[in-house]
């Protein structure tokens, strides 16, 4: 940790070559260049020159004057700054935003102004993302690159596993950053969500940096994995269904406050907080978790663990957030848009059920495609009722219990403890 004295240290040792308290002249330095406007004149004539050469001392000058030419301009731009549209905006002398005026969507109310809180569990969200900071590069991957490595090391199978994952999630976390901050921040109109919003980001941008440090460390053609998205049928049509929910909202122009616009945003809620977090990352989640927990590719399966972590947070954010926005805006949850959102969850499931037969032709790490058709069942059944909507797979049942236990909501906030803990205090991380 960093004390007051190293602050003071490197506060000294920055001022030492400042030119304000330069050494006196070389009597044999030549004079400065007179050519000097009168301001910088000035201002020259307050500076000791250092000891350098006549060209050096020069260029110094020139930069001085530089800076002395730009001070009077922003001084300039100050004096006739016009205040009005700028005061106007912000409303001065408005009363001050009420609890009452928040709202999710086409709020009115001033949205620079974070409290009060209207939505507690979205900024008690964003604090439990903070506390469970973690970076890709502090999981070790050496286990991981001689399993990769060695011939013998994985099956053909597994590896298949492997790659069709990392092709899905390198750009599939990409697809979900550009959707929040191209197209869900500016139509979420409430300060404490916006702050999740920016943390969930900065977690999106963690993930994609995961993956990439998979790839890189175990030595796989980039060009591949990254392109799957688009040349491997299985991944590129999860990719386009999460795409095609997207499209209207990065129009900039796109606005809400009509029924079909409103409807429009809730669509993209569905399909990327419901289906694509929330559907299409499951299969790839319990293929490489599973894998960990056969020991192989362990340091593959941590850095899945901990991005599942994240997703699990930004998943019930999603639909906490959709469910205010239904209790805000009841007129907008029609009998139609509810069988429409049934429609995306069973689309979703489907995809997520051919790309679970893609990746895995034979049964594989004690699962196979009909297991995996089951869970994805029970998985769509959980999201249909936390949206309130009825269960389309009667009596699906979990047969990976396992995983269960990794997202059981009341583990959220202690499933990665002592590793929170240790990242806050900033001790060394022990991976025991
Ligand atoms: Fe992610
Ligand atoms: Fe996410």
């Amino acid at each position: 940790m960093l004390s007051w004295d190293d602050y003071y240290k490197e506060e000294a040792a920055h001022a030492a070559p400042a030119m304000h308290t330069a050494p006196e002249p070389r009597p044999d330095a030549a004079p400065a260049e007179p050519s000097v406007t009168e301001t910088t004149g000035e201002i020259a004539a307050a500076i000791t020159v250092p000891d350098v050469s006549l060209e050096t001392a020069t260029s110094v000058l020139e930069d001085e004057a530089g800076v002395v030419d730009k001070l009077t301009k922003a001084t300039a731009a100050l004096e006739q700054m016009d205040v009005a549209p700028g005061l106007q905006e912000l409303e001065m002398g408005a009363a001050r935003v009420s609890v009452d005026e928040k709202a999710m969507i086409n709020c009115r109310a001033d949205l620079n102004q974070l409290v009060p809180f209207k939505y507690d569990w979205a900024w008690q969200k964003y604090i439990d993302g903070c506390a469970n900071h973690w970076m890709p590069q502090e999981i070790n991957m050496t286990a991981d690159v001689a399993t990769w490595k060695n011939p013998e090391g994985l099956t053909d199978d597994e590896r298949r596993i492997v790659m069709r994952n990392l092709g899905y999630f390198s750009t599939a976390d990409s697809l979900v950053a550009n959707n929040l901050v191209l197209a869900i921040y500016r139509l979420i109109t409430n300060p404490e969500c916006r702050q999740y919003l920016l943390r969930q980001a900065f977690e999106e941008a963690i993930h994609t940096h995961a993956y990439q440090y998979c790839i890189e460390s175990l030595g796989m053609d980039e060009g591949e994995v990254f392109n799957m998205y688009r040349e491997i049928p299985s991944v590129a049509k999860k990719a386009a269904w999460s795409l095609s929910h997207t499209h209207s909202l990065s129009d900039p122009h796109f606005k809400t406050g009509t029924v079909e616009t409103d409807q429009e945003l809730l669509r993209n809620l569905i399909g990327f907080y419901g289906v694509t977090e929330g559907i299409f990352f499951y299969c790839g989640f319990t293929q490489i978790l599973s894998m960990g927990r056969r020991n192989k590719m362990t340091g593959v399966a941590e850095q899945f663990q901990y991005i599942l972590r994240d997703e699990s947070m930004h998943l019930n954010f999603g639909i906490d957030v959709i469910n205010q926005i239904k209790l805000e805006n009841p007129h907008l949850w029609t009998p139609e848009f509810q069988e429409e959102a049934i429609q995306m969850i069973l689309e979703g499931t489907q995809l997520e059920i051919e790309y679970a037969r893609d990746t895995m032709p034979t049964g594989v790490l004690g699962m196979n495609a009909a297991m995996m058709e089951e869970y994805l069942h029970f998985i769509a059944n959980r999201r249909l009722s936390q949206l309130g909507l009825p269960e389309q797979f009667a009596g699906a049942q979990n047969p990976f219990p396992w995983m269960s236990e990794i997202m059981d909501l009341r583990k959220e906030k202690n499933f990665f403890e002592t590793r929170v803990i240790e990242y806050q205090t900033g001790g060394a991380l022990s991976w025991d």
